[in-house]
């Protein structure tokens, strides 16, 4: 299904709303829900005992204290998954980890994204979106998505991995299926995807690690796998089930978001025709746009984590052993930090978004997340200064992600 976006105005009822069973226009309208939560229930509680958070300083809370409020997934999974593979990847992947486990993953990962790895992934960026920008300067018009944002995350994040991007689309089909198992609300079909994709990538990525085993000297410079294998032939760092959950975890977490966030980046631009021209004006507001972009439409919506002790929330008791979903999207758009949220402003500073998380699993991608988005933006609008949207964008019915499924524009 895919839904045109748009707000609705007036006054939501919030009293019966439930994460588990959404009123039919909640894509198209999350906005409006987001602020009808954040003023009428902050603190919202689901039919199964969860509770929604929508205010900035409840995530923020949520965040920084991880002794408090655990990622670790277990207990959620262990009814939905049984034990799967879904249930080993979606607890082994750093992200759903505490310390020290957490702790002692997340180290590796530091080696793949120091300022010098990125720099030597940069000149590639730049190659590969003037490479695209080339094939769309045929003209007319043509589907943003599949043409322009799907491309260089996932070609990138291949590259890191030493996955050849020929296998790109197969990758991109196991993401899909193991990322949609994670939606609040997981469908029979969704589950066999999802365990399917999961067996198929493991099988796939021992085949990569057995062909880098061979030919070390193989791979490109910062080429994470190298990293990841010599932890694993160290033998404590890291187990051979770990080293393959952390390579699915990444090429799933490096590219669906920031495809999303170059699609709804571009979307927004366009349906604020004034903002394309600040940028023209003044090149230097790059930065500050590729945050709001972020800000506006975050291509996470929601994060989870689970209490371990009783605690208590802006006033709010929440028992030991419950799961809060925290709504980036709607603390992304709170006036108490926010002034005038509801405004697409690319020069808004300071701009202090959640849509990386916050506290120890901030994303580890974040740095090459903005450099992918600083590039493309800044290419395509010097380039196209007549790029306009044929139609809005297309959203999937999916809530965890923000997804673009179609984006019509004409150049
Ligand atoms: C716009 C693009 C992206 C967005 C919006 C995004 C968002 C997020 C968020 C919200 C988290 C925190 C999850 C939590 O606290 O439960 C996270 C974690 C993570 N992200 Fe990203 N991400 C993006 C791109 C990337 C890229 C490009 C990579 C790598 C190639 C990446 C790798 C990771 C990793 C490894 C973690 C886990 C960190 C940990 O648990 O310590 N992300 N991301």
């Amino acid at each position: 299904m895919t839904i045109t976006p748009g707000n609705s105005s007036g006054e939501i009822d919030v009293s019966d709303f439930d994460l588990m069973d959404l009123p039919a226009d909640y894509v198209p309208n999350a906005h409006s829900y987001f602020a009808a939560l954040r003023q009428a229930s902050p603190i919202h509680r689901n039919r199964d005992g969860s509770y929604i958070l929508t205010r900035y300083d409840d995530l923020v809370t949520a965040y920084r204290d991880p002794r408090v409020w655990s990622s670790d997934k277990k207990a959620a999974f262990g009814p939905k998954f049984g034990t799967s593979p879904l249930f080993e990847h979606h607890t082994t992947s750093l992200v759903f980890v505490d310390p020290p486990d957490h702790t002692r993953i997340r180290k590796l990962f530091q080696s793949a994204f120091t300022r010098k790895s990125l720099a030597a992934l940069e000149p590639r960026i730049h190659a590969l979106v003037d490479g695209y920008l080339d094939e769309l300067a045929d003209g007319g018009e043509m589907e943003f998505v599949s043409g322009f944002s799907f491309r260089l995350p996932v070609e990138i994040v291949c590259d890191m991995l030493g996955v050849p991007t020929s296998d790109r689309l197969l990758i991109r089909e196991w993401a899909l299926s193991i990322l949609g198992a994670l939606e609040p609300v997981m469908t029979d079909q969704q589950f066999q995807d999802g365990c399917a994709a999961v067996d198929n990538f493991k099988a796939y990525l021992r085949d990569r690690v057995k062909e880098r085993k061979a030919n070390p000297d193989g791979g490109r410079d910062g080429e994470i796998l190298t990293a990841l294998i010599e932890a694993e032939e160290e033998g404590e760092k890291l187990t051979e089930i770990e080293l393959l959950h952390q390579c699915i975890f990444l090429l799933n977490a490096g590219h669906e978001t920031s495809t999303n966030m170059i699609s709804h980046g571009a979307h927004e631009m366009l349906r604020h025709p004034g903002e394309i021209e600040k940028l023209r004006a003044d090149a230097t507001l790059i930065d500050s746009m590729v945050e709001e972009v972020l800000r506006f439409q975050a291509p996470i919506q929601i994060n989870n984590r689970r209490a371990l002790h009783d605690t208590k929330l802006s006033g709010t008791a929440i028992p030991a052993g419950s799961v809060v979903h925290l709504m980036i999207g709607a603390a992304n758009l709170d006036p108490a930090q926010f002034p005038d949220p509801e405004c697409f402003d690319i020069t808004r500073r300071p701009n202090r978004h959640l849509s990386f998380g916050l506290g120890i699993h901030i994303c580890a991608g974040n740095a090459l997340a903005r450099m992918e988005a600083k590039i493309a933006f800044a290419k395509l609008f010097q380039r196209f200064p007549n790029l306009r949207l044929v139609a809005p964008a297309a959203l999937s019915d999916r809530i965890r992600f923000r997804e673009v499924t179609e984006l019509k524009v004409a150049i």
